[in-house]
């Protein structure tokens, strides 16, 4: 990327609202879109919590004021419906689903500085509010609305909770809103032979008084809006322009008659705010909430012109947040959002989540078997300032997780903190051929790229810095540095310079991984709390222990993954209300190892202790390692078995392992293997693994502490 472009992003960040007074700290509310209370939380919903909550710890990062609030969107027809049908009140059955969701938040690292409920007493305060604002501002008008209604139930039937047959192709089975077989849309009662999903019976026409916000009202306004300071990305506006605002605002039907799952309106006795209208005010409901908590001002964090409020959404609910919900912050005198960020749907292989296939994973099944660090390293690479779809495909997850976060980044501190951690760092920052003050000044490009949204930009950006720091390890060799006591001095320069190039990339990542962040804090027992930590090295502290930092991805568990996310739908199918709690069982087990190797591969017959000690297993460390260009499979290994004891071995690792994620790390070898003569060289003997070939291969590794030459026994 050359250097112009990334002046250019420079110049855009902070640009926004400075507040000198604040000392150019600026106040961002946050906010992702409420999930509704009824299903659980899947990869895609995590698309955008975690997008945002990179956001907001690159914002806090920075040293800006920045919350992050949600809550579970808790009201309406569809919570009704199911409570009953589980034979529970809806308060049980939010209160349950909530615990479910904040759960999984936490599991992905997506840190809200407050997570409320719709259906809390601030809420239904502020919706008193803002009612009582658009009364007065006279926008709201009473019609009647022609409704199917389940007499055995009781209730009106939104257009989901009807079915017949399409008046327009007469395929049978179509919900009330539209035809999948050919497109068509109508209304509910249109449809041939209509019957309630929820009972059977055939719905009845029922009329009922609605009250309506007239958004044509506003249409001035919100013309302007939409266009004005960059609120929505330039494919929004277009959309809301040809869409919508080239004709009247049609009125918005913000009531629904007993019974319903809600608030009752204090001035129309038996109609219930429609799910839609306090949604959003929930987001002010749950800042409110936070406010209490710690002794803020709601009136500075919603009516003040310093507080900056980002929304983040999926495209599917633009016209709620760009048009209803403006429309209504206007007329109550809250704060305007500054910007919608809106993002697109997420596919998986190329193809929407599919129970059937297994990819429609819930965020609990993906934690069962795979870190949460790759899912937002993986994302943080895929997503840009755009609405475009993200798709989810597991090879490449795979590939961009061991290359770019094990290869690149955890591999920079992991070959040299051990020998760190016995000298410290220089005292002095030593000469590293200027790449620290490159890293650094590419820190403005990156939070350019971070405050865009251009994640991935800013990740590219980091990888390009990564790409440059290995080699200088590489060359420098530590772990032959470390075998001459005379080069001591040597040795904690270039761990000094290869630990530092790591905790810059550590700052600049620590949005999207904070528990690599940490580790590496811990390791320079320097915690990471600040941009600013990337622009300075650290010389002559401590370094502590190497801790363990992040795994390759092992892509049988990502197999299991999917498999358990077919069963679980199967599981759905004969009970769907069973708990996830009580779905627990062995085959959920992540301690349970039950799989069929010893099927495949039945013990060998036994052996005596002398047959096995004709064996003679060494510990190694690989000191060098190449591909073989003309061999398909292999790669060739310089193993030290310590002293000057060295063996070439040609090793059937290639799909696996890249050669330089190898170089330094301890093995187990035949060290006593006869030598074979092979197209590419004599092999000396026999790196072990576990696993079935090809990508499927483990080597097997002692824990640290080993010395290279200790027999294994
Ligand atoms: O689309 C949804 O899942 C809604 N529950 C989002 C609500 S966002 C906000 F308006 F509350
Ligand atoms: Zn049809």
């Amino acid at each position: 990327m050359g250097s112009t472009t990334d002046d250019q992003h420079a110049q855009v960040v902070e640009q926004k609202p400075f507040d000198a007074e604040r000392g150019g700290r600026r106040r961002l509310l946050v906010t992702a879109a409420l999930p509704y209370a009824n299903g659980p939380i899947h990869l895609g919903h995590l698309v955008e919590y975690i997008q945002t909550d990179i956001w907001v710890r690159f914002q806090k990062l920075r040293g800006h004021q920045a919350i992050y609030v949600c809550a579970d969107d808790t009201h309406g027809t569809a919570i009704m419906l199911r409570a009953r049908k589980e034979g529970r009140s809806e308060e049980e059955l939010i209160a349950d689903m909530q615990r479910q969701h904040q759960r999984d938040f936490a599991g992905f690292q997506i840190e809200f500085d407050n997570y409320g409920s719709t259906h809390a007493p601030e809420n239904y305060e502020l919706c008193q509010q803002f009612w009582t604002a658009l009364r007065q501002a006279g926008l709201i008008v009473e019609k009647d609305v022609s409704q199917l209604y389940d007499p055995e139930a009781g209730t009106f039937l939104a257009d989901r909770f009807v079915k017949g047959t399409c008046p327009r192709c007469k395929s049978p089975d179509q919900y009330g809103d539209n035809c999948d077989k050919c497109g068509a849309t109508y209304a509910p009662a249109d449809l041939i032979e209509p019957r309630s999903v929820m009972t059977g019976a055939t719905p009845e026409i029922r009329t009922a008084r609605h009250l309506f916000v007239q958004l044509e009202k506003l249409h001035d306004f919100l013309s302007q809006w939409v266009q004005e300071d960059e609120h929505l990305q330039p494919e929004v506006v277009n959309y809301l322009l040809g869409h919508f605002l080239n004709e009247p605002l049609r009125d918005w039907d913000i009531s629904r008659p007993a019974p319903y799952f809600g608030f009752e309106i204090p001035d129309a006795p038996g109609n219930y705010w429609y799910v839609w209208f306090d949604a959003p005010i929930g987001y002010i409901a749950s800042t409110w909430q936070w406010c209490k908590r710690v002794g803020e001002s709601l009136e500075c964090w919603w009516r003040s012109p310093d507080t900056e409020v980002h929304h983040f959404i999926g495209k599917d609910i633009i016209y709620f947040h760009t048009l209803f919900w403006p429309g209504m912050l206007k007329t109550a005198g809250f704060n305007l959002p500054t910007k919608v960020h809106i993002h697109g749907f997420l596919t998986v292989g190329g193809a929407k989540m599919s129970k059937s296939k297994g990819t429609f994973v819930r965020a609990e099944i993906y934690l069962r078997h795979l870190d949460p660090s790759y899912l937002r390293y993986y994302f943080a690479s895929k997503l840009g300032p755009r609405l475009d779809d993200i798709d989810l495909n597991f090879e490449e997850f795979e590939a961009k997780v061991n290359s770019d976060l094990v290869g690149k980044v955890v591999n920079l501190a992991s070959r040299c903190a051990k020998f760190a951690s016995r000298m410290g760092l220089s005292s002095r920052y030593p000469d590293d051929g200027g790449l620290f003050d490159h890293a650094a000044r590419a820190g403005d490009a990156i939070a350019a790229a971070y405050e865009q949204c251009d994640y991935a930009r800013a990740m590219r950006l980091i990888m390009e810095l990564a790409d440059r720091a290995n080699p200088f390890v590489e060359q420098a060799q530590p772990w032959v540095l470390a075998k001459d006591p005379a080069r001591e001095e040597e040795l904690r320069d270039v761990c000094t310079v290869a630990l530092n190039l790591f905790r810059q990339l550590a700052v600049y990542l620590a949005p999207v991984l904070p528990d690599l962040a940490r580790k590496a804090g811990d390791l320079l027992a320097d915690p990471i709390e600040h941009w600013q930590q990337s622009q300075q090295p650290l010389v002559g502290t401590e370094v502590q222990p190497f801790q363990h930092m992040l795994t390759r991805v092992n892509p049988k568990e990502i197999q299991a993954m999917i498999e358990e996310s077919k069963e679980q739908d199967a599981e759905q199918a004969v009970g769907e209300h069973v708990s996830q709690e009580q779905n627990a069982s062995a085959d959920t087990d992540p301690w349970n190892d039950s799989d069929e190797p010893l099927k495949k591969e039945p013990l060998a017959p036994e052996c005596t202790i002398d047959d096995f000690m004709k064996v003679d297993l060494r510990v190694a460390r690989v000191v060098a390692a190449e591909e073989v260009p003309e061999a398909r499979k292999l790669l060739k290994l310089t193993l030290s078995l310590g002293g000057e004891v060295r063996k070439t071995v040609f090793a059937g690792i290639k799909a696996a392992y890249k050669p330089d994620e190898l170089v330094g790390r301890l093995v187990v070898c035949v060290a006593n293997l006869a030598p074979r003569k092979m197209r590419f060289g004599v092999s000396e003997g026999m790196v072990t693994a576990a696993g079935e070939g090809g990508e499927e291969v483990y080597l097997l590794s002692p824990d640290s502490g080993a010395k290279p030459g200790q027999r294994v026994h």
